[in-house]
């Protein structure tokens, strides 16, 4: 959910305002403020609440797609924010289940931050669930009645977030279509599609509806899509702009197989496991911040002499993994990770 106060959500709306004012559009403003042509329901099992651990309100949604894993946008984990966890099949804001953890995140190495393609992300839970999973529905011709469900806001003209989770009807247009719409559409990739109302802009996904499901058939659901963008909510003639995961079927296969196998490149793991940023107060006091990710590692010798100035530790499959900043002189740093039974080096720095 993308709530103004709420520092977690912040980097969603600095996304969202760099669309819209990048591509010269401005969010429509009508006079009425309505729900986006939702209604409350009760959340599918499968849904998934991201919020940041300690918050009250999820900022994105997810699916289960396997015991342990969610499927939800690049953008919601993007830049990387605190500690995340999910609240699984929750109804509404006022009774939550037992949060779970995120252990590891692994976004699409192609996610493209401005144009908001191959937006999707992969989230590791820390615990196996008995959950129902939503099965990833197969490569189909255009779809016109597809579902979406989420907490986001439900105002067109204002910041309106529903206490119960929300659920609405959007129609399918062609990618073809959608892209001679300008603007932004015209970035629009066959692996995106466009739904929405076309004539009245009577239902859409908003703000904080990001990484939610988009599916399709009624008595059981298949997962078709991912909510990734829009320009305003709800307006005419304006789809919604969603991921579509067909073409993703096999990058999504095989990251869930290596990362339960313990086969995934080390670099990947580790910027999977260590997603949050890494905080450490230096001498002077001052708080700098680190992010794994863009690493090469090497084999490093098992011992060093100089004690950590910090360090930070994984659990993964009953392993300990451990990352050390040691320092190399002044403002100069060196990160050591204990993986899979050896030492390595980070052969460049982490970026600050
Ligand atoms: N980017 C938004 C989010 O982070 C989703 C916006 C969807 N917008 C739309 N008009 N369908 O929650």
């Amino acid at each position: 959910m993308l709530v103004s106060s709420s520092f977690g959500s912040r980097p969603i709306l600095l996304a969202m305002l760099f669309l819209l004012v990048s591509c010269g559009q401005r969010r429509a403003s009508t006079s009425e403020t309505l729900i986006i042509g939702g209604q409350p329901t009760q959340a599918p099992a499968y849904f998934a609440a991201l919020h940041q651990i300690g918050d009250q309100e999820p900022f994105c949604g997810g699916s289960l797609i396997a015991p342990h894993v969610v499927i939800t946008a690049a953008h919601c984990v993007s830049p990387f924010r605190g500690d995340l966890a999910v609240w699984m099949g929750m109804t509404s804001v006022d009774s939550k289940p037992t949060p779970i953890q995120a252990q590891a995140i692994i976004r699409h190495p192609r996610y493209h931050n401005r144009k908001f393609q191959h937006d999707l992300a992969l989230v590791f839970l820390e615990s196996s669930l008995t959950t129902k999973t939503i099965t990833l529905a197969g490569s189909d011709a255009t779809q016109d009645r597809l579902r979406i469900y989420g907490y986001g806001n439900t105002s067109r003209d204002g910041f309106v977030y529903p206490t119960n989770i929300q659920t609405a009807e959007v129609q399918e247009i062609g990618t073809g279509q959608c892209k001679t719409l300008g603007g932004s559409y015209g970035t629009i990739i066959e692996e995106q599609i466009c739904a929405g109302d076309m004539q009245k802009g009577a239902t859409d996904s908003c703000d904080g509806d990001s990484g939610g499901p988009l599916v399709v058939g009624a008595q059981t659901q298949e997962l078709y899509g991912l909510v990734s963008w829009g320009t305003g909510c709800g307006q005419a003639g304006r789809p919604g702009v969603y991921t579509r995961l067909a073409p993703y079927h096999d990058w999504i296969q095989e990251t869930v197989d290596h990362m339960m196998q313990g086969d995934t490149p080390l670099d990947e793991f580790l910027a999977a496991l260590f997603y949050g940023p890494l905080r450490y107060q230096d001498a002077s006091g001052a708080e700098r911040q680190f992010t794994a990710s863009y690493q090469l590692w090497r084999k490093a010798a098992s011992s060093v002499a100089t004690a950590a100035l910090a360090t930070w530790e994984k659990t993964w499959q009953n392993g300990t993994v451990r990352l050390e900043l040691h320092s190399r002189g002044p403002q100069r740093y060196e990160w050591r990770a204990f993986v899979r039974g050896e030492w390595y080096t980070a052969a460049t720095h982490f970026s600050q």
